[in-house]
């Protein structure tokens, strides 16, 4: 061997490098995993030189995009298709992956060439799939085919506007002796997958599964190799489908897009907030505007107090942290002299929708406090941070908050003492500013 390059062994199931052979490897515990990789070229005498660009160049021309004829889908790509981009959709097996694909592949071949890869399906699945849910553009080509490759050789010459693969965990590149879906191949397929979309200006969305344990060579190796990564949130038995941007090189994250599963495929849904609050507010409701993305959606949180038969009480989270509930119950018993021993608690939010903001709290210590005392309140809306200390702190964005809530007919909002909100002289809803958690519970007491 040259001097200077080394030999080294690599793990077939999980990548783990040695530079010797070992029988069982360290990493992920396989038998017999080792195989002699090729050898590591030395860097440093690498004759190639990168060019190198002032900062402030003019690259204001917009990166030319592809509609998907969705604008509930564009706006979570930020805008549509970027050109040459890899898109990630990642979810549970059966939440509507191929379904909304398929249907987005439709649209798109009206005026432009889409090939759809399946290495999961056989054509006539697809083509059944397709027929119930009216896909019939001429100009959607369909492969049925594992090998990536031969994938890649055919789509080269038919030159597409967009290649879909389905799925990247059954995909294989022939030459690596790993089974599809074990983390080799899906880092190299990818790896392929978005090489190919850089060299051509083909964008390719790809498809990948990933299970409750989230265990299996899966979607989160691949986050950092494709520019936007697009998550269905939670599980199929949610009336709503929820796509939410965690990755995107080219637009915000944390847009959402909420789809409802029809015997038609997956239609997006046009006001998420009236859906999740199922047309109208309730009575008694606490409703939490939460900020999602560039939109702010409305969902109901309720919560149930009941004593318990058990030794050690439920607390059960439902679109929510779990630790986050405990939370709340601690910060409510230190700082509202109230005790929730011996009671089983549960906390949900109506949509299925999981919220991560911190503006979640004070929504959901009002509507424990209402739950445990058993009171009743006029609607109301809520949202702002809760310490430790049981001050209420402000969150971003309040005034399309309120905007929302307004919208949806709630006319009193409680909310953290903000210096300025300015709601442009539109304000027919009732602003109660809060400092502290007793203030706020003295609203609904
Ligand atoms: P699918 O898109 O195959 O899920 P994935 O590719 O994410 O594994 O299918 C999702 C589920 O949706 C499947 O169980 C059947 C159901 N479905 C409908 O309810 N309506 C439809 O029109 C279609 C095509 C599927
Ligand atoms: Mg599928």
């Amino acid at each position: 061997m040259a001097r200077g390059s080394k030999s080294y062994y690599r793990c077939v199931e999980c990548g783990y490098s040695s530079v010797k052979w070992m029988g069982r490897c360290p990493s992920c515990g396989a038998w017999e995993s080792f195989k002699q990789d090729q050898a590591e070229k030395e860097s440093t005498k690498s004759k190639r030189k990168a060019s190198l660009s002032p900062i402030s160049g003019d690259f204001s021309k917009k990166e030319p995009r592809i509609k998907t004829g969705t604008p509930e889908f564009d706006r979570i790509l930020g805008g549509g298709l970027v050109e040459g981009s890899v898109v990630l959709l990642a979810g549970e097996p059966g939440i509507g992956k191929s379904t909304i694909l398929l249907q987005l592949a439709n649209q798109i071949a009206e005026n432009k060439n889409v090939v759809y890869a399946t290495g999961e399906e056989s054509f006539k699945q697809v083509a059944l799939r397709a027929k119930r849910l009216g896909v019939t553009q001429k100009e959607l080509l369909l492969v049925s085919e594992t090998d990536v490759l031969s994938i890649l050789n055919a789509v080269r010459e038919s030159k597409p506007s967009l290649l879909i693969a389905d799925s990247v965990q059954a995909f294989s590149i022939e030459d690596i002796q790993s089974a599809p879906g074990s983390l080799v191949q899906v880092r190299e397929v990818t790896s392929l997958l978005v090489d190919f979309a850089k060299k051509t200006g083909i964008p390719v969305i790809m498809i990948g599964h990933v299970t409750k344990q989230g265990n299996i060579a899966g979607p989160k190796v691949l986050e950092h190799m494709v520019d936007t990564v697009l998550y269905f949130e939670g599980d199929s038995s949610n009336i709503f489908r929820i796509i939410r941007t965690t990755k995107n090189r080219f637009g915000p994250t944390n847009e959402i897009g909420v789809f409802e599963m029809t015997d038609r495929g997956l239609i997006a849904v046009g006001n998420p907030s009236a859906a999740f609050l199922s047309g109208q507010i309730s009575e008694g409701g606490i409703i939490f505007p939460a900020l999602e993305g560039t939109r702010v959606i409305l969902s109901e949180i309720q919560s149930l107090v009941s004593e318990s038969a058990y030794l050690n009480p439920r607390r059960v989270a439902q679109g929510i942290d779990h630790s986050k509930l405990s939370l709340q119950i601690a910060t409510l018993e230190a700082r509202a002299d109230v005790s929730f021993a011996g009671c089983d608690v549960y906390l949900s939010t109506s949509s299925g929708l999981y919220v991560k903001e911190p503006a979640l709290d004070l929504p959901a210590a009002i509507s424990l406090y209402l739950g445990l005392t058993n009171k009743s309140t006029e609607t109301i809306g809520a949202f702002g941070e809760l310490g430790l200390d049981g001050s209420v702190r402000p969150v971003f964005k309040p005034e399309p908050r309120i905007k929302e809530l307004q919208r949806m007919g709630v006319k009193r909002v409680v909310l953290p003492a903000y210096d300025r909100i300015n709601l442009n002289g539109d304000n027919n809803i009732e602003l109660i500013k809060v400092k502290k958690l007793g203030e706020a519970l003295e609203v609904v007491r």
